[in-house]
């Protein structure tokens, strides 16, 4: 997977050959410079690929390096981890800073000037555990990590860059550690250090920068942005991963397609302030970057200590952005999601928060449980309201105690009358919340972020729990582990509801207080892990306001995550399938709610609902005890249906075959459409949705990722037709739709 050779100098280049990628750089004069990133290619020395241009008035040369080679200059050179103040005047991926302390100080001390000069490198088998952040991880013949150990020169300093390359998946996973080992024995601040940078030459015709972008309730819309000579960026400052910006984004080329072009996807394992940039320097270089967001950010570290950045993962395809997609789900959610839900059919459950909001009781969630348990349902989930003196969202965050007035029988009779009649028991939490109306804020108001002397903004009526803190974390830990030993709780949904202002934190002295942002996002991930250690057996779904929050570093937790707040089945196209950019259908939870909609009005038919909510972990959002016979009777088919598809929707691939923003004002009015193949190819499952019908309702869909020699036959109709003949015809779909009607087909091979 990794090979080292030398250059005509005598200096190492290292090609990671990850799935059937390629990835070269190249060590010159100590500088690391990347050479190339793409399809998998035979040569490893392609120093012929380096840049070396510019006029000398613009472009500075190292001292170095200008006897031998007059033209090299880190202005222009393609690089790979770029550095601020010596010669690169483009975006820097690193720069730090030495601070005096106890009247000690150096001449580097205040400068941010920072150089990166290669030492030495190591390769280990697999991939080396670095610290306890979400990170990917694989088996010792499932992949090959090379660790390059740098140095600042001036200050001594110590970088280390982490690449990791798989021998199944065309990826590479990166990060970097900063060790304060200055001679001088000075305090250093991380200023910024962001997880990876990759320089791309000649990205034609036009590079663009594909991101999801969105709203509460509305997430994860795709967009590609020209990357023209400016930068191109989307980030985050809210504290979590956020609603607007996921911290995901694709290098694409304007003729990028699903099937065809270059699509190198970078995303972030990270659930807090990020930023993902790209930019075209004059040279024609495309830089790509991505990390925590330098803004609102500084790390101090002492002498001895390190640093260590959330881990960056480029998905590498030149067959478009579909590849791209498979890659990262197949790896998400073998190598990423863990535990024991990982692999495990998860259950159909159904949810009563848009059945009741706040008004339910033992008696109400007996009466949806009994309806579900008739129709097949597995488990349910009892949503916000069950505890302290919670009736609306303006009390009781932090008051993890059992509202006795609604629970009357108490939690474990309640769990224990749900299991008699076959369902799981699930409930929800918002652990790093707090109400100005609690128990929890009385006692402890100094618990939650803040700046003295400044107003808090609110947000839905609550503050947030200051997550850095210790003794937060150990009361979040006892109070829930209380309720989760007190009866057979299988499930939690963990919400955070707004994110994060006046952003301060009493303990930290004030050299420190540009580490908050990034200490609440840690704290979180600690008091996760201590909650899954002990509760193992506990599914988790991750959720904030729908999803506000869904990220890589959320699936290392939680295998699955509410997609939206918006359980509109025509709004959740588009977002399931920007969704899907990035994330399995594993991770994706989609409900079938009630009509019209909560959210929009909209009616759609029952059908349809089912069949969009079949894109991912499958479960129900209504009252079940306000539905008709006939309703039921089609919740038992569903269930049924999603039992019998489960592992092809699951496990299988995904190919995205219309996008609803492809067929806007097109002959055949809006539609989406998906289909996922069964690794053996085997089976596939095509869903098709007609959004808005058309007076022309042409629809020949031509699919994806069949076995082109095999022949498939469909199931209820019978016919059957060669893979090849499906893919480059298309199945006949050709009939009026009315608005919002819906079709299912699958295909399963003929032996
Ligand atoms: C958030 C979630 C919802 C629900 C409510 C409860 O908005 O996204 O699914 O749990 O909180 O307050």
């Amino acid at each position: 997977m990794i090979r080292v050779t030398s250059s005509q100098r005598g200096e190492p280049i290292f090609h990671l050959r990850s799935g059937d990628s390629s990835y070269v750089f190249t060590v010159f004069h100590g500088y690391l410079l990347h050479l190339y990133c793409g399809a998998q290619i035979s040569d490893d020395d392609v120093e012929y690929l380096l840049v070396r241009i510019g006029h000398d008035s613009v472009v500075p040369r190292p001292a170095d390096t200008y006897q031998e080679d007059k033209w090299f200059s880190l202005d222009v050179a393609t690089q790979e981890y770029p550095t601020n103040g010596s010669g690169d005047f483009r975006k820097s991926a690193l720069a730090v800073r030495l601070m005096e302390k106890d009247g000690r100080t150096s001449a580097l001390a205040g400068t941010s000037t920072t150089s990166l000069r290669y030492e030495s490198y190591e390769i280990v088998k697999g991939k080396p555990t670095v610290d306890a952040q979400p990170a990917v991880y694989a088996g010792e013949d499932e992949a090959e990590t090379l660790i390059l150990t740098c140095k600042d020169p001036a200050s001594g300093v110590t970088f280390k860059l982490y690449y990791t390359a798989f021998r199944d998946f065309s990826a590479i996973c990166r990060r970097a550690v900063i060790e304060n080992t200055s001679r001088e024995q000075l305090p250093l601040d991380v200023l910024q250090a962001y997880s990876a940078s990759v320089d791309f030459t000649s990205i034609e015709p036009q590079p663009e920068l594909l991101h999801l972008w969105g709203n509460w309730g509305d997430e994860r819309h795709i967009e590609r942005s020209p990357i023209g000579h400016n930068t191109v960026s989307i980030s985050s400052k809210r504290g979590a991963s956020s609603h607007h910006h996921n911290p995901f984004a694709a290098l694409v080329t304007k003729n990028t397609t699903e099937t065809s072009g270059l699509a190198v996807g970078i995303s972030l394992i990270y659930s807090g302030n990020f930023e993902i940039a790209a930019d075209t320097d004059s040279f024609g270089t495309t830089r790509l970057m991505a990390g925590i967001n330098p803004v609102d950010f500084t790390w101090r570290l002492e002498p001895g200590e390190s640093f260590v950045t959330p881990e960056a993962v480029l998905s590498i395809s030149e067959e478009g952005l579909g590849k791209m997609s498979r890659t990262f789900h197949k790896l998400y959610r073998e190598h990423l999601c863990r535990g024991a839900w990982k692999d495990k059919t998860r259950p159909v459950l159904v949810n009563n928060w848009e059945a009741t909001y706040f008004n339910f009781d033992d008696e109400k969630l007996l009466a949806i449980a009994k309806e579900a348990a008739d129709c097949g349902i597995e488990m349910l989930v009892m949503d916000d309201g069950w505890f302290g003196l919670r009736n609306s969202d303006t009390t009781s965050l932090g008051d993890w105690f059992v509202n006795e007035d609604k629970i009357r029988c108490g939690m474990k009779k309640l769990v224990e009358q749900v299991n008699a009649l076959g369902l799981k028991f699930g409930i929800w939490f918002e652990p790093e919340m707090v109400s100005p109306v609690s128990e929890l804020y009385k006692a402890h108001p100094e618990w939650c972020l803040h700046i003295e002397g400044r107003d808090k903004s609110i947000a839905r009526d609550q503050y947030v729990l200051d997550m850095t803190r210790q003794d937060v974390r150990d009361y979040l830990f006892d109070s829930m582990a209380k309720v989760l030993s007190s009866a057979n709780i299988e499930y939690v949904k963990w919400d955070f509801n707004r994110n994060l202002t006046e952003v301060g934190s009493a303990w930290l002295p004030a050299e420190r207080r540009g580490e908050i942002f990034h200490r609440f996002v840690l704290g979180t991930y600690e008091l996760l892990e201590r909650l899954l250690t002990a509760f193992p057996h506990i599914l988790l779904e991750g959720c904030s306001s729908g999803g506000g929050r869904y990220d890589p570093a959320m699936l290392y937790y939680s295998p699955q995550y509410w997609t939206s707040d918006d359980t509109d089945a025509m709004e959740r196209l588009e977002i399931q399938l920007g969704t899907s950019m990035v994330y399995p259908a594993s991770s994706m939870s989609c409900h079938v709610s009630d009509c019209p909609n909560h959210q929009t009005g909209r009616n759609t038919s029952f059908r349809t609902r089912g069949h969009v909510a079949m894109g991912g972990a499958f479960g129900y959002e209504l009252d079940l005890t306000k539905l008709t016979d006939e309703e039921k009777a089609l919740i038992r088919q569903q269930v049924q249906e999603y039992h019998r598809y489960y592992d092809v929707i699951n496990r299988g691939d995904l190919y995205r075959l219309i996008l609803p923003t492809d067929t806007v004002n097109s002959k055949c009015g809006k539609c989406a459409s998906w289909m996922y193949v069964s690794e053996d190819k085997s089976e596939a499952l095509v869903t098709f949705v007609v959004i808005r019908t058309s007076v022309k309702p042409i629809y020949f869909l031509k699919l994806q990722g069949l076995d082109p020699k095999a022949q498939y036959i469909d199931e209820e109709s019978g016919a059957v037709y060669y893979g090849d003949t499906l893919m480059k015809a298309g199945l006949n779909l050709c009939k009026r739709y009315t608005d919002g009607e819906s079709v299912v087909i699958h295909l399963v091979k003929k032996q």
